[in-house]
């Protein structure tokens, strides 16, 4: 997309909350309004992204000096900053943030990281920086002020073209999303019954059932229970609750083997049994960026040795996987750690991992996955601008893995969760929420949270899917589990999510065809058993799969009315 229709497009998402905060935001009144400590602020006419004039920063003696502004923050406030910031020469990559600076009448002053961006340099071009936070409401603010920094005193920087905004918290948020999720996760379903003469439709009824939902709904799976048959009750609560599985076993550090012969058996084993199972698998992960999460034997490589190392892993994990993974996480977490690009030197080296992976294996789709990204604002920007520029090189990036991990024991924040999936969403991807867990002491509170942002999620034109990480407390955390003990009871969070999958969220529909043999029923989008009934008894069944277009269903009833045989699914509780 071009650059201008994505300032668009930011500015569209910026412009429905609130007007500008900022004073002169674009530079062109001279520096009027920015200020400037212990360094020089000049306005420049050749680096510009917008209008006639940038700033630009040099002088600078600290890395913590940069453009500011004061600004009039409101306790418990929502706001969202954002600019284009352009490093006018190098030292080695640079990393820039965006701070608030909050002073108290009293106390210690506060800090709020806004933004974090990382691996800057000059052959970036402009680079949109910025977040989005909310203020803290325990005590009242006497001052506040934004403020750019990071790079190295030795680095000039231009920056232009700011925005800075409130976000206004949406009191119809829910039925908001219930509308959405009305216009994007239903299509209408158009159904012609076409009867023999030797039926009566008096003695025909339809039943009309969603058997599993177009959008994703998964779970992290425990791979050594999927071996065998001593966990058969844990595997029809999986296929009873979710039609996708996160397999963690594919890391690096799951190895069973040795660096050259490695050993993923039981990955593949849980992969081949949850098929069976009727889930799809995401394999987690290729690579890991932080050095700490991937064996010490490919820690300790670098160089020509691991490239070597990642070409032969890319070629055997795609080879044990070929045609039985639908995602491949490619690289975990690279807005944060940045292991085999210091490692090889070769800060493109990611498009190399994922052109290696799409040509071993086209066809699953291929991610990146990270965190602070709708949990947290500071690595939203920065995620999305990873995420264009390899879109851009076309190396088979095919979607955007949004981890989502809230804090202990806090509510998501459905204003600032809804504003960063827009943000995300711009680069036109689908998106997936990865690793959702959430914490709470109170078990209805942690129920209306998980509900919460689960409809959040659910209602977004961008989200294609929710993967919870685990929901049993057998494995992870109690204050976050959905189900606890040996027989895998659901606790209040778990029967919200099986009431809102199963029930509001689903499709079922009787008939008797004697009001008619044509009719339409808007439906959740996803796949459909039709039975027919004759004098109550199953005759015929018939599958389809309800996608995002309406869809017309052409049923015959023929035949001699012999009875079948229809499978039932199952509640495993
Ligand atoms: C690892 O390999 C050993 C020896 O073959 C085997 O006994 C064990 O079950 C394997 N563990 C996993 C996690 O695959
Ligand atoms: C579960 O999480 C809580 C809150 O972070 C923590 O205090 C507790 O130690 C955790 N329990 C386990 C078993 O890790
Ligand atoms: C449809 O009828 C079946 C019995 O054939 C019943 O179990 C089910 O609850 C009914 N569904 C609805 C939506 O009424
Ligand atoms: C229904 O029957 C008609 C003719 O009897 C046939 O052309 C059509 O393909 C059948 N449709 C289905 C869905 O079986």
């Amino acid at each position: 997309m071009s650059r201008a229709f994505f300032t668009l497009l930011m500015a569209s998402i910026v412009a429905m909350v609130a007007p500008d905060m900022l004073i002169n935001p674009d530079f062109e009144n001279g520096i009027n309004g920015w200020h400037s400590d212990g360094f020089t602020m000049s306005t420049d006419n050749t680096h510009v992204k917008h209008g006639v004039a940038s700033v630009k920063c040099s002088g600078r003696t600290k890395k913590d000096q940069g453009p500011s502004q004061f600004v009039t923050l409101k306790p418990g406030g929502r706001y969202t900053f954002n600019g284009f910031i352009k490093l006018a020469n190098d030292h080695g990559y640079q990393d820039v943030h965006v701070t608030v600076e909050l002073r108290h009448s009293s106390g210690p002053n506060e800090y709020i990281r806004v933004s974090n961006h990382e691996h800057m340099s000059a052959a970036d071009d402009w680079v949109h920086v910025g977040g989005n936070f909310i203020v803290p409401n325990n005590h009242a603010i006497s001052q506040a002020r934004v403020y750019v920094e990071g790079p190295l005193p030795s680095v000039d920087f231009y920056f232009d073209n700011a925005a800075m905004s409130e976000l206004v918290v949406d009191p119809n948020w829910k039925t908001d999303a219930n509308s959405r999720i009305e216009a994007n996760r239903k299509s209408n379903i158009h159904l012609n019954f076409h009867v023999a003469s030797n039926f009566n439709v008096n003695d025909l009824k339809v039943k009309i059932d969603l058997t599993k939902h177009l959008f994703g709904f998964g779970t992290l799976i425990r791979s050594d229970y999927m071996i065998g048959s001593s966990h058969q009750h844990y595997k029809d609560v999986l296929s009873y609750m979710f039609n996708w599985a996160v397999v963690q076993d594919y890391k690096w550090k799951f190895n069973n083997g040795t660096l050259t012969h490695p050993d993923y058996t039981r990955a593949v084993a849980a992969t081949e049994e949850l098929h069976r199972l009727g889930l799809n698998v995401r394999g987690h992960c290729m690579f890991w960026a932080n050095p700490e999460k991937e064996p010490p034997s490919v820690r300790a490589l670098s160089g020509q040795d691991l490239k070597h190392a990642v070409d032969e892993r890319i070629r055997f994990m795609t080879s044990i996987t070929k045609g039985k993974l639908s995602h491949w996480d490619v690289y975990n977490e690279d807005l944060h750690f940045h292991m085999y690009e210091e490692h090889t030197g070769d800060y493109g080296y990611i498009q190399h991992m994922f052109r290696t992976v799409h040509a071993a294996d086209p066809t699953p789709l291929l991610f990146l996955n990270d965190y602070n990204i709708v949990a947290q604002g500071s690595y939203t920007l920065a995620y999305l601008s990873q995420i264009q520029k390899l879109k851009a090189a076309n190396v088979g990036l095919g979607g955007v893995g949004i981890q989502s991990h809230y804090k202990d024991f806090t509510e998501p924040d459905l204003t600032l969760v809804k504003h960063r999936l827009d943000v995300l969403n711009i680069a036109g991807l689908p998106l997936w929420i990865t690793e959702l867990d959430l914490s709470s002491h109170d078990e209805n509170a942690k129920a209306d949270g998980y509900e919460n942002v689960i409809r959040l999620y659910f209602s977004h034109p961008g989200v294609h899917g929710v993967l919870l990480w685990g929901f049993w407390d057998d494995y992870m955390n109690a204050s976050r589990a959905l189900a606890n003990g040996n027989s895998i009871t659901l606790n209040k969070a778990g029967q919200r999510f099986v009431q809102l999958t199963k029930h509001e969220w689903s499709t079922h529909v009787n008939r008797s065809l004697s009001t008619g043999t044509s009719f339409s029923v808007r439906g959740f989008q996803g796949d459909y058993d039709v039975v027919v009934l004759y004098h109550d008894k199953p005759i015929k069944r018939q599958t389809f799969t309800l996608g995002k277009g309406d869809l017309t269903v052409d049923v015959n009833i023929s035949g001699t009315g012999q009875q079948i045989t229809v499978p039932v699914q199952r509640y495993p509780f």
